[in-house]
């Protein structure tokens, strides 16, 4: 039975998604049919579809009683929305349908695990608010787990591990993983995984102190690398990083793909800068594009899925370019592209002092990377997207080069940039709303830089 208020929102957001054109949404990143969306959830692979469900208030392009919006894609770059999935229309779901997972049962069911929010506190008098996200996966015994997000009566972050044979009673093993003072403090939509004979454990904490050139985003998103004991159910912790060293990524989740890849995606907005937008904006949420993930040397790396090939149009390469000051290059140029620079000094003896792309250009705006090597820091600045709000438009993320040499790997949709370094050790992702005539790129060095520039547009 479908409740009232689930048909109430599918008729409202087929009759609304038909107001938003083509143009002012992003082209290949899955965003929201209408209204606002946040965390992806569901990731799941169910009857040859990928299925990717999310956080959704269709009603307003700000956050509001959470529903869960639905669409499915062959190849995680087309989507096709279907009618929304969750409305919180129950007792126990009245306040909000939150995150959660899917996982397609043996007999063929595709059974979604989420948070149901209601008004009532829990009887041991802690936060309603403070268990949540439940991200479930099936072992290769056939048994299932899942991962919670929660955190002590002080308000400290840590990951629980229930345990399950049918998917369906689930039954309390352990925290899995405490934070103990130290990345923020809720921990947010939790997810585990195996990779490459590492365990990792993926989280979004909430409130976090940025440290060193690590964790600026207020809420952000941290990747804890080790070991795993399968018999004892114990992770051991060797290393933390951020996933993401750019303004908006939140809330990641993954999915194993059938053919073993493990794919992360994640919401492409951070709370601390997703509500500024005026209301003439009809839709806010975007989801990153999905990425592959891997562990090499201790870290976690992420590529922009292999699918995105096939979406790449023209070639345009410029070889050994050597510049100083601003350059524009012949066929370089657009809002939607997967283009792949690899810098260095035109002459050793003389490391150049600065190098930036700029892109989203005309005269009144910019969007821009840039690399300094002396410091070794890449950073991405939107600050002349059209926003008229003093907040924050710049990320620094410190990287890896060898004398100077760094590759950088633009994906640009309209609307947002990610930004993968030296082959996926570093992201950064910006969303910029820069009025989409705005397709201009140039090349900018102080000092003397050679490059190479290979760029596709994207079909
Ligand atoms: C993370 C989050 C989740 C919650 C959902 C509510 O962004 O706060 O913890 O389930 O969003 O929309």
């Amino acid at each position: 039975m479908i409740s009232q208020i689930l048909r109430d929102a599918r008729k409202y957001e087929e009759e609304m998604e038909q107001t938003i054109t083509k143009e002012q949404r992003p082209d290949f990143h899955l965003c929201t049919r209408v209204g606002w969306m946040n965390d992806p959830n569901g990731f799941s692979y169910y009857k040859g579809e990928y299925h990717l469900f999310y956080q959704y208030h269709p009603y307003d392009s700000h956050w509001g009683p959470m529903h869960w919006g639905h669409a499915v894609s062959k190849d995680l770059l087309h989507w096709r929305y279907l009618p929304a999935a969750l409305a919180p229309d129950s007792g126990y779901d009245r306040d909000g349908c939150f995150s959660g997972s899917a996982v397609v049962l043996p007999d063929g069911r595709h059974l979604l695990l989420y948070t149901g929010v209601s008004g009532e506190t829990q009887p041991d008098g802690s936060s309603k608010f403070d268990f949540r996200d439940p991200k479930m996966w099936q072992k290769p015994d056939g048994s299932y787990r899942c991962v919670v997000g929660n955190c002590t009566e002080d308000g400290d972050g840590q990951v629980l591990l229930f345990a399950s044979e049918n998917g369906i009673d689930w039954n309390f093993e352990k925290v899995l993983a405490k934070n103990q003072g130290r990345f923020g403090k809720m921990w947010e939509c939790p997810d585990f995984f195996l990779l490459d004979g590492k365990a990792v454990l993926l989280t979004s904490p909430m409130d976090m102190l940025p440290y060193e050139f690590e964790y600026h985003n207020g809420n952000g998103t941290l990747c804890l690398i080790g070991s795993y004991d399968e018999k004892t159910d114990t992770f051991v912790e060797e290393k933390d990083q951020a996933v993401d060293y750019g303004i908006d990524f939140y809330a990641t989740q993954t999915i194993l793909a059938p053919d073993g890849r493990r794919i992360l995606i994640a919401w492409m907005q951070n709370w601390d800068t997703c509500n500024l937008h005026t209301p003439a904006q009809p839709w806010l949420g975007q989801m990153t594009l999905p990425r592959e993930l891997s562990v090499k040397n201790g870290r976690l790396y992420q590529t922009p899925i292999r699918e995105i090939e096939t979406l790449h149009g023209e070639e345009v390469r410029h070889e050994n370019v050597t510049f100083t000051d601003v350059i524009r290059l012949k066929g370089v140029e657009g809002r939607k592209m997967d283009m792949e620079l690899t810098i260095r000094p035109a002459d050793m003896a003389n490391m150049y002092h600065k190098f930036a792309v700029r892109f989203a250009q005309d005269d009144t705006y910019q969007t821009s990377v840039s690399f300094r090597p002396h410091e070794s820091i890449v950073k991405v600045d939107r600050k002349f997207s059209g926003s008229r709000r003093a907040i924050i438009h710049q990320r620094r993320c410190l990287v890896n080069h060898q004398d100077g040499e760094i590759k950088l790997r633009l994906v640009l949709d309209r609307f947002s940039v990610e930004v993968f370094v030296n082959d996926g050790e570093y992201v950064l992702t910006a969303t910029m709303y820069t009025d989409p005539a705005a397709d201009g790129i140039s090349f900018y060095a102080d000092g003397e830089v050679t490059m190479d520039v290979v760029k596709y547009e994207l079909k």
